[in-house]
């Protein structure tokens, strides 16, 4: 039975001051004991927030990370900076960094592949947009990502990997993949983990949908047979999220 795993992906909101804030309003409301909760914040609220956290179950995640341990590469952050604080998690390949910071499939493997040497848990994100699903190639597309996300990974390295089935047309747009969508997909996914390994790789993969997700929705998304709980962006950001969590 796989544990769900539901994480807020704040983007770039909050201050330090604001994200403070929005943790102390969380921290006391989110079940943990039925799901795995992680809160991506960005790079200047890591400290602050591991600090606030510091006592409970939930984990902390990084949304991005670059895939050379060190040197000058002005701007970017590496895994051991982010481990040696106690992150755990680190957000890869989200469409909107594939978007607007030329993120390729080649660039999430190299940071797929260091990430796990580091022991992060990288959640890799893929998804289609609206034009790719008109043409009805959206899981030919997303098992495009997927197989090169995973190229060089174990099988003992895929299975604790998080993958994030993100439509990039369900993204801030309040349009929710229906849980059928968002199942056939993910479906997808785990048949492709399994092409790429064996089955029982594919049976203790966790695959998120995300894309719009509110306390409305989580329940019925969540309760598709492989979807393994949520990327969650808007709703994240705001005392709705504890719905989300204990949907
Ligand atoms: P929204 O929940 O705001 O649609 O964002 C989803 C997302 O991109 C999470 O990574």
């Amino acid at each position: 039975m796989r544990k769900k795993i539901i994480a807020g992906n704040w983007k770039m909101n909050k201050t330090p001051k604001e994200a403070l804030e929005l943790v102390k309003l969380l921290k006391d409301k989110v079940n943990t004991d039925k799901s795995d909760v992680v809160f991506c914040v960005p790079f200047v609220e890591l400290i602050p927030v591991l600090e606030e956290l510091k006592g409970t179950n939930i984990a902390v995640g990084a949304q991005n990370m670059y895939f050379e341990n060190s040197g000058a590469y002005t701007g970017e952050i590496s895994a051991d900076m982010l481990t040696e604080i106690g992150v755990k998690y680190v957000i890869i390949g989200h469409s909107e960094r594939r978007q607007y910071f030329n993120e390729t499939d080649k660039t999430v493997n190299k940071k797929v592949i260091k990430a796990i040497e580091k022991s992060l848990i990288p959640i890799v994100c893929v998804g289609e947009t609206l034009e790719q699903r008109e043409k009805g190639i959206t899981v030919d597309f997303v098992r495009i990502q997927i197989k090169s996300a995973f190229q060089n990974v174990t099988s003992e390295q895929a299975e604790n990997v998080i993958i994030a089935y993100e439509p990039i047309w369900a993204i801030g747009t309040g349009v929710t993949a229906t849980s059928e969508q968002a199942e056939e997909v993910c479906s997808a996914i785990r048949k492709v983990i399994s092409e790429i390994y064996d089955q029982n790789t594919a049976d203790k993969i966790r695959i998120q949908y995300g894309g719009s997700v509110n306390g409305s929705n989580a329940k019925e998304l969540f309760g598709m047979a492989d979807i393994d709980g949520g990327l969650v962006g808007g709703a994240s950001l705001k005392e709705d999220f504890s719905n989300i969590v204990n949907y």
